[in-house]
């Protein structure tokens, strides 16, 4: 048995989520619900990996060896039932990274992406410097639960998109695509000449009895028109240690994606490689335990919300350690909601906004963290939101 239940104490060490927290809220006191990153105790491998590559202190340059692209090949068959082969696997410091450079590789000035909104924020300055536009299509939201609009999606192909970046699983509402949803995405794609980008950073942590689809598990079709970008980095809780891939079957896309990376010498650093390699060899166990562990996390938050906070919803993800709590329900303007569970329940979350304008009235909350720890952010949430605070507020009403 792992030990998930100490808090691993993550203060002092330059920390986005415990150390910034005085950059981004202003506060250094305030418990951190946000970045997508988790308080456990790694892997115990991987520490003991990483503190024996110091012994021999060489430090120079270093190339991905056969073992590392057998980890992730490895790892692809076991966990996913996925053939991956050695030469389809790019490597880049990180997802983000990967996905700038395939566009860098791939698209032309003025292309339209199209993205589906509310997503991972970074998703929007994909066209930041104005080389592409990008385009939002709004997910279908029913009983709390996302869904594509295809309609909207073919409207923007016709109209001469030329990629689609998809989040699957979706952060931030954890949802996992179906094999259904996914094939009529290709089809789409395949019709009107689309490159599809799955980020599939949250792939290998589907909740007990849910299945993630990797795109290029789905068909020959799917291999022909995707490009895949992951890493070990959620799964494991070592982002700090960069090491990301693209998976890219078709010959003709790899070679120029590669070549536009290794132009601008991008590379994983040594720590980074090991870190992959220890992983997808050895965090089968640690993985499974941890998934266990979350979905007991998540089913104690979601009802401890229903008991005690009736204006949020809180809909079990299919994958990962993030809650898209539905906040409309207490009727406080996203300001008003967002300086509550600052001030009065001390939690930094993340503010729904940022994901898109579907995010009015919600928040992202990161249960990844020893259950102790969690119950803090569950008193921080009745203090800002409990019954009793929502009524007693002239500010609530209709605000
Ligand atoms: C969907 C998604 N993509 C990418 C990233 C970041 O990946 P990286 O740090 O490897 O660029 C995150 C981090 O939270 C994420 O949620």
């Amino acid at each position: 048995m792992y030990d998930f239940d100490t808090l691993l104490n993550r203060k002092g060490s330059d920390s986005y989520k415990w150390d910034g927290l005085s950059k981004e809220y202003g506060d250094p006191d305030l418990m951190p619900f946000w970045v997508a990153d988790m308080d456990f105790k790694p892997l115990p491998d991987l520490d003991e990996a990483l503190r024996a590559r110091t012994v021999d202190a060489t430090y120079g340059y270093t190339f991905a060896g056969a073992d590392y692209y057998r980890s992730i090949t490895g790892w692809y068959g076991r966990r996913h039932g996925l053939a991956v082969s050695p030469e389809e696997i790019v490597n880049v410091p990180g997802v983000l990274t990967g996905l700038h450079m395939t566009l860098a590789a791939l698209a032309k000035p003025g292309d339209r992406i199209i993205i589906n909104t509310p997503v991972y924020p970074p998703f929007f300055k994909l066209g930041e410097d104005g080389r592409y536009t990008v385009l939002q299509s709004p997910l279908k939201e029913a009983a709390g639960r996302y869904y594509l609009d295809f309609t909207d999606l073919e409207e923007k192909m016709k109209k001469g998109a030329r990629f689609y970046v998809l989040c699957s699983p979706h952060n931030p509402s954890g949802r996992i695509w179906s094999r259904e949803e996914l094939l009529e995405l290709v089809a789409l794609c395949r019709r009107y000449g689309v490159i599809l980008l799955s980020d599939e950073i949250h792939g290998d942590l589907a909740m007990p009895g849910q299945i993630h689809h990797p795109l290029l598990s789905l068909s020959e079709e799917a291999r022909k028109v995707s490009i895949v970008a992951s890493a070990p980095s959620k799964t494991f809780n070592c982002a700090g240690l960069k090491s990301s891939f693209l998976i890219i079957p078709d010959e003709e896309m790899r070679r120029k994606v590669r070549r536009k990376i290794e132009s601008y010498h991008i590379d994983i650093d040594l720590f980074g490689l090991l870190a992959a390699k220890v992983v997808f060899e050895k965090g089968d166990r640690w993985l499974d335990e941890l998934m266990r562990y979350l979905q007991d996390n998540a089913l104690a938050m979601k009802d401890f919300i229903q008991a005690r906070l009736p204006g949020v919803k809180a809909y079990m993800p299919d994958a990962s350690y993030l809650f898209w709590l539905d906040c409309r329900g207490t009727n406080l303007s996203q300001e008003e909601l967002v300086r509550r569970l600052k001030t009065e329940g001390r939690l930094a979350l993340n503010d729904g906004v940022l994901f898109g304008p579907e995010g009015t009235g919600y928040v992202r909350f990161n249960f990844g963290t020893p259950r102790s720890y969690l119950e803090k952010g569950f008193e921080g949430l009745e203090r800002a939101l409990g019954t009793a605070s929502i009524q007693a507020s002239p500010a609530a009403a209709g605000a």
